[in-house]
This record gives C-alpha cells, structure tokens and sequence, in this order.
C-alpha cells in the first residue's frame, strides 16, 4: 500500500483529528521551550544528597536534614565559615567567634546563634576538626556541611548561607581575618539602615581600609539581612562576584532588578 492509497483509506475525520494533535503538540512544545529559556527566578543549586543533611555526634552520627532556603529565619545570628584546608586556623578562628558569641548569650540569654562550618571539599582534617566543635557545643549551636566536591569560595558561602536559620547572617573568614570587634559596629549600622523592626534587605560590611576608595575590595565581615541573603545568595552571578569579592560592584552595575532592592552600606571601620 502506499501512501496515497493509505491517505484515501482513512476518513477526513481522523486526518483532522491528526492536524489538531500536531498543531496542539507544536504549540505545548513552544510554551516548554520559552518557559525553560525565561525562568531564572530559580537558582539552580544542586546538592549532593550529603550535602542536605548534618551529622549529630552527640547521636551515634544520626544525620538531620538541613532547613533550605527557608524565608523566615528562627534564631537571631548564623555565622557562615567557608573552609578549605583550614585544619590550623579552624581552631583559632572558632575558639574567637564562640569566646564573642557565648558573651553576648552571656549579656542577653534570649540571644540565639549557629555556626556553620562549610568545609569545601578539603583534603585535610577540616571537618574532623569542625565535628569536634559540633560534639562540644551541640547541633542547635554547630553545624558542619562537608561538601563532596571543592566549589570555591563563592559556592560553599551559598550553599551555607541557604542552609543556614539566621534572621542576621554573617560571613566569616576561617583565616580570622575579620574581628569579632567590627560585628557590634555593623550590627549597629545594619540596624540603622534597617529601621526598628524592619525586615529589608540589607548587607553591611566593615572594611579596615583608611581609604574610602579601597574600602570595598578590602572587606572583612560582611551581615546581611535574611531577605538580603536570600536575594544575594539565590541570584546566578554569585561565583563571580566572590572571584573579584566586591560587593558594591555587583550592587551597583545593573545585574537586574534584585539588587535594587538592596540597601548596601561599606564603612571602614578604625582600628
Ligand atoms: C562519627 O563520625 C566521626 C567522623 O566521621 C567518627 O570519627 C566517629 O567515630 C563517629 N562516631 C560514631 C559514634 O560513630
Ligand atoms: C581552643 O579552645 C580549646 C578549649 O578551650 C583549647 O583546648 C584549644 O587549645 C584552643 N585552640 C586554640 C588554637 O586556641
């Protein structure tokens, strides 16, 4: 049989319905394709399963699931750590943070924090060192997120900050270079910039340049506002901007309509 003889052989109706299903089909695969090439509103972050969940030495190692990109923060500060190799410095730059934050829980009882050690793919004994801390101090205040592969500075400081449950964040360095010092002084400023109750997006860093110009490439402690967070760290440009580590770049050069929402405030801050 061939094909025309197969054509003369089925009823008007069917080619129709035939026509209509292709046209239909065309059309749904239209919509797919512009869908997919339009949506970035989502980040694409993907983990690997060891990468969701935190280990609990305190229970036989039980393993939890971190919160993900949760829009309400439930205690008041989460201290990001990204770390790479840092087996030496881990211990000097955790023993100041928790001296800082256990004097401010001291001063304040209701003060609530986590610590969370992101340890980026080392080869040493990074997250050996970091589970010792977590056993000392507990899950609720210590949590380690070892990744399975090294992302850069950039990757695990996201991976960290959307698996963290502060209302404030705050971005730390394992080498200490920021001091525990600064964190009041951006506290406060962040709050100005905030308002009284406010919740806006809002990032501060401190800089310990004496030069206004050199202020932003030289920044330390950067604390940011869980909506700024959100904002800062679900956006695609993100790797890049830790490769030249300036905030306000990215703030100011027109990367879309999300950073318009951002207040950003850069103040050196005098030793
Ligand atoms: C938990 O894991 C750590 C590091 O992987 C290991 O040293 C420790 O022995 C484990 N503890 C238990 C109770 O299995
Ligand atoms: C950190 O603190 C612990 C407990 O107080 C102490 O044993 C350790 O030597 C300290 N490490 C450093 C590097 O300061």
């Amino acid at each position: 049989m061939d094909f025309l003889e197969f054509l003369s052989s089925v009823s008007p109706v069917t080619i129709f319905y035939a026509l209509v299903l292709l046209i239909l089909g065309f059309i749904i695969t239209i919509l797919i394709v512009i869908r997919l090439t339009t949506w970035n509103s989502v980040p694409m972050i993907s983990r690997f399963e060891s990468e969701k969940c935190y280990k609990d030495p305190n229970k036989n190692n039980a393993t939890y699931p971190f919160p993900f990109m949760e829009e309400e923060g439930s205690i008041d500060l989460a201290v990001i750590v990204p770390s790479y190799n840092e087996e030496e410095r881990l211990p000097i730059m955790m023993n100041e943070t928790l001296e800082y934050l256990e004097n401010e829980k001291k001063n304040k009882p209701s003060f609530t924090y986590e610590i969370i050690v992101v340890d980026d793919g080392s080869r040493d004994e990074t997250s050996k060192v970091a589970l010792e801390y977590v056993k000392k101090y507990g899950v609720h205040k210590i949590r380690l997120l070892t990744l399975e592969k090294n992302r850069g500075k950039g990757g695990a400081v996201r991976i960290g900050v959307l698996s963290s449950r502060g209302r404030r964040i705050l971005m730390a360095d394992a080498d200490g270079a920021s001091k525990f010092s600064d964190l009041s002084r951006l506290q406060i400023a962040l709050e100005d910039l905030n308002g009284k109750k406010g919740n806006k997006a809002v990032i501060v860093c401190g800089s310990r340049s004496h030069l206004q110009d050199e202020a932003v490439a030289e920044c330390g402690f950067k604390l940011f506002t869980r909506p700024a967070a959100l904002l800062t760290f679900s956006a695609l440009h993100v790797e890049r901007w830790f490769q030249d580590d300036s905030l306000l770049e990215l703030a100011t050069d027109g990367q879309g309509s999300t950073f318009d929402q951002l207040a950003i405030c850069c103040r050196g801050l005098e030793d």
